[in-house]
């Protein structure tokens, strides 16, 4: 199969270890740009940028559109409930007439796994997939991959927790293949129903349905949303009990502190997968993941954009 990165950036799978680390050096780089009082670089001025969102966003949509602005791009946020998806135009007829526009990149949002993937088969710009359903959430798991770098440095036998969802979770599937990559040690909890079938396929360590015990030793902890959506169809019991039995709580807190970075992807649920107490804690960089997270978004757009005339 032809290599789509860097071309395009559909998932982490299909990254080496080298473009994960060039990556994190770029976004190094940007994140200095970021710092100072004047915050763009207008490299990319010039490219226009569209950003497809068919499902809700706050961080991913509003990061990729600062580090769109921050790099001198023209940014057109296509909104798909008033546009002509809803007179029936299909979604390959939609992105050909975009691309018609002469665009140079679409970042895309979609329930439909490899939807992105599908759209760079047909189309010249450069495609950067910012989740599809429960594939992959390649630019979320490069940009904790930067901020676990940026406080443990390398991340060779350092050992990883993600807990929670992992089965329907995108930011599980990216994250567990990039820190593979890098040599880190994965282990996933949560309740039996929220686990992948054959987690070892994804190249998983380790695998926890206790949380006591899933916390011991550990050099970071990622704590995945629990969609609540997911207690309706009885896949756990009770949201007090998921906090009791999974959550990261302020006596779990109290175990590990000041020995494992705190990291959530957001959109947070306090008092279900995390505690307050736990999420605002001198250990939590769930902050400054976002931050991290429009250095690593211009470090990427730079990379595919970066060399096209
Ligand atoms: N982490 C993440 O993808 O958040 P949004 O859904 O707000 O973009």
């Amino acid at each position: 199969m032809e290599k789509l990165y860097p071309k395009h950036l559909i998932g982490i799978e299909e990254l080496s270890k080298e473009d994960i680390l060039e990556l994190v050096e770029l976004a190094k780089s940007f994140k200095e740009v970021l710092e100072k009082p004047v915050k763009s670089v207008p490299t990319l001025k010039g490219k226009t940028v569209v950003n497809l969102f068919f499902e809700p966003s706050t961080r991913t949509r509003v990061s990729f559109e600062v580090a769109e602005k921050r790099l001198g791009c023209d940014v057109i946020n296509f909104s798909a409930s008033t546009s002509s998806l809803n007179k029936g135009e299909s979604i390959k007829d939609t992105i050909l007439n975009i691309e018609a526009m002469k665009i140079d990149a679409i970042v895309v949002r979609h329930s439909l796994v490899d939807l992105p993937r599908y759209i760079s088969t047909f189309n010249s710009s450069a495609i950067i997939n910012a989740g599809d359903g429960a594939h992959e959430h390649p630019t979320q798991a490069l940009l904790d991959i930067f901020t676990m770098i940026e406080n443990l440095g390398d991340l060779k036998g350092k050992v990883v927790l993600i807990a929670g969802d992992i089965k329907h979770s995108r930011v599980a599937r990216s994250n567990i293949y990039a820190l593979k990559k890098l040599g880190a040690k994965v282990r996933i909890c949560g309740p039996k129903t929220l686990l992948p079938e054959d987690p070892y396929i994804l190249g998983v360590d380790e695998v926890y349905t206790d949380m006591d015990k899933a916390i011991e030793g550990v050099d970071v902890i990622n704590n995945l949303r629990i969609q609540l959506e997911r207690q309706k169809k009885g896949l756990f019991p009770s949201i007090k009990e998921y906090n009791d039995f999974f959550g990261l709580t302020s006596e779990r807190y109290e175990r590990i502190k000041g020995n494992a970075l705190i990291m959530h992807p957001g959109p947070m649920n306090r008092g279900v997968e995390i505690d307050s107490k736990v999420a605002d804690s001198k250990d939590s960089v769930i902050l400054p993941q976002v931050t991290n997270g429009v250095a690593m978004r211009m470090a990427i757009l730079y990379k595919l954009l970066g060399g096209r005339g």
